[in-house]
């Protein structure tokens, strides 16, 4: 399952496009975070109830899924704005203990009013150690990670997307307890799971 997210030329706004066959089967969530440090916290969306803040993890979270095509050669410059880069779902089997989706769309809402009353884009920077953005509502969390030494920036809505994508095609109707969408280059990725 490739989910591309395709930025428009104006605005927030993109196409989005979904395949209809089922999801990847992951082998499993990143590890978990290791002597986890909350650097800063904010409560944010409309109704300031979704829990956002920057993790410090001890430990390597890096993603061990890895999508085929991989970095590649760097023919091309790369660009650190993220926005509309295509990712790859992955569903954690089996079912059972996995987020309430709703609880995720409730996170999904809180991007999209953050995404037009603070901003459409947002920075991942691990010198000024904010790799790691984590939103929290209810028993669904979502994170993102900076895998790479430098900063990247990615959209709100494109988040917003991906968390309600996931949540709803990695439930417990998909054999699934929540999943996570690897970027197509590997520097990023975002996981969905229980709080
Ligand atoms: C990030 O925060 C952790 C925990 O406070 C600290 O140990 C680490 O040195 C910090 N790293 C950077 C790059 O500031
Ligand atoms: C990122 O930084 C770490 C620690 O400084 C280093 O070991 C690693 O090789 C770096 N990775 C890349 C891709 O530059």
């Amino acid at each position: 399952m490739r989910l591309s997210l395709n930025p428009l030329a104006f605005g927030t706004a993109f196409a989005l496009a979904l395949c209809t066959s089922a999801a990847l089967i992951g082998s499993g969530p990143a590890a978990a975070c290791e002597g986890r440090t909350t650097l800063a916290q904010s409560y944010v969306g409309a109704n300031k109830d979704v829990k956002a803040e920057y993790v410090y993890c001890a430990n390597d979270l890096r993603s061990d899924v890895s999508t085929s095509t991989g970095a590649g050669s760097d023919i091309f410059a790369r660009q650190n704005d993220v926005c509309g880069a295509a990712c790859t779902t992955y569903c954690w089997t089996p079912s059972g203990g996995g987020p309430d989706p709703n609880d995720c769309t409730v996170i999904q809402d809180a991007l999209l009013y953050d995404s037009e009353n603070t901003g459409p884009l947002f920075s991942l920077d691990p010198a000024t150690n904010t790799s790691m953005i984590v939103m929290t509502y209810n028993t669904c969390q979502t994170y993102i990670l900076d895998q790479t030494n430098s900063s990247l920036t990615y959209c709100r809505s494109d988040w917003a997307t991906l968390v309600n994508y996931i949540a709803f095609n990695c439930q417990a109707t998909q054999n699934a307890h929540g999943g996570v969408c690897v970027a197509d280059d590997q520097r990023w990725y975002i996981q969905v799971q229980h709080s």
